[in-house]
């Protein structure tokens, strides 16, 4: 039986990934740190340690020969130290911890920021990074230490580089209707978007077929403006579409809460982290995983999506 064991378990696309490999035949193991979404789990035959990536002694003993590895333990919109506690120290710790036990792959999801403002052009594996953001840099900074363990120790590190992430359970119908999203700066520019769905079927390929070594990009195969894909999620769900925050009201909130947050260490609503990755111009490719991992996405663009998003809004109604 193939054997996974996912960081960040109880989070929303690691515990979609869980659900994806228990379906597929496969044994589940994972650490996450919320009680609750651990015992949803438990229910259906996952393991769930709850442990600190940011705490080394807490990883002893995790990984077994022949793992195949998930690192989906993240932030995008909290305190930069946080950041760099779960993004980067905790990859460190991982591999650490996961050196000298025989795994078969070690598959780190992060996300675009790492391509910093975006490009006009198409996106694919072969685009230079130019980070814009701690976000980015981190992200790089993480890669690069899997990079030298690949090198060093034979440490099978591949990299998915993931589009903005939607799916059920998102409640994204519900935050538009209560006026709780809002557009940055218009909306224009580019996203790339994949199912939750879709990205567990692209990250056990990455597992399974894919290269060490090797970047991947997680995204479906249209691109579009947040303001089209929000528009056209709202048309259908028949609640009014997204206003939108001028740039520079953002950015002059973005300092405030900054300060805020530098002081009393709390987490800010929107961070420069945030701001810059959901203002970036991302279109991307899907080519690679489709042509080298031979992946089938259910939701090839933002249509079918939509469509699952409205069921689940339906069922929780
Ligand atoms: N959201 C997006 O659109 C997007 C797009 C591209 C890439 N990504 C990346 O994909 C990954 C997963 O995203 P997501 O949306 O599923 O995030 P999420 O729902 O916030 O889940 C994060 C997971 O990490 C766990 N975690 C947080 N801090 C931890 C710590 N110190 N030690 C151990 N576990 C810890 C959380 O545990 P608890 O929930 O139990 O606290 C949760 O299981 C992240 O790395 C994110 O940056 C996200």
């Amino acid at each position: 039986m193939r054997q996974a064991l996912i960081f960040g378990i109880t989070g929303y696309a690691g515990s979609a990934l869980a659900r994806h490999l228990v379906q597929q035949g496969w044994g589940v193991r994972g650490i996450g740190r919320s009680e609750s979404a651990a015992s949803d789990l438990e229910s259906l035959g996952v393991e769930v340690e709850i442990a600190d990536v940011g705490e080394p002694e807490e990883l002893e003993s995790l990984g077994r020969p022949d793992d195949h590895v998930f690192y989906l333990v993240g932030s995008i919109s909290g305190h930069p130290d946080w950041t760099e506690r779960v993004g980067l120290d905790g990859v460190v710790n991982a591999e650490a911890a996961l050196a000298d036990t025989g795994i078969a792959s070690f598959v780190l999801v992060q996300t675009l920021a790492v391509y910093g403002r975006g490009s006009d052009e198409t996106i694919t594996e072969d685009t230079p990074t130019q980070p814009n953001s701690q976000l980015g840099r981190i992200s790089l900074r993480a890669e690069q230490h899997l990079r030298d363990a690949l090198r060093k120790r034979e440490f099978p590190a591949r990299f998915v580089r993931a589009g903005t992430i939607y799916g059920p359970g998102r409640r994204t119908v519900d935050a538009l209707r209560n006026k709780r999203l809002r557009m940055l700066g218009g909306g224009e520019n580019l996203s790339s978007r994949i199912h939750v769905d879709d990205l567990a079927t692209v990250l056990a390929a990455v597992a399974e077929r894919g290269r060490s070594g090797e970047v991947y990009l997680a995204v479906d195969d249209q691109p579009i403006s947040m303001a089209a894909y929000f528009d056209y999620l709202a048309d259908l769900a028949h609640v009014p579409a997204p206003g939108s925050t001028p740039k520079w009201l953002a950015r002059a909130m973005i300092a405030g809460f900054g300060l805020t947050s530098k002081l009393t260490k709390g987490h800010a609503p929107l961070g420069h982290n945030l701001y810059m990755l959901v203002t970036g111009n991302y279109a991307c490719s899907s080519r690679k995983i489709r042509s080298e991992l031979e992946v089938e996405l259910t939701y090839p663009t933002y249509v079918e999506g939509v469509e699952s998003l409205l069921a689940d809004e339906d069922e929780d109604a």
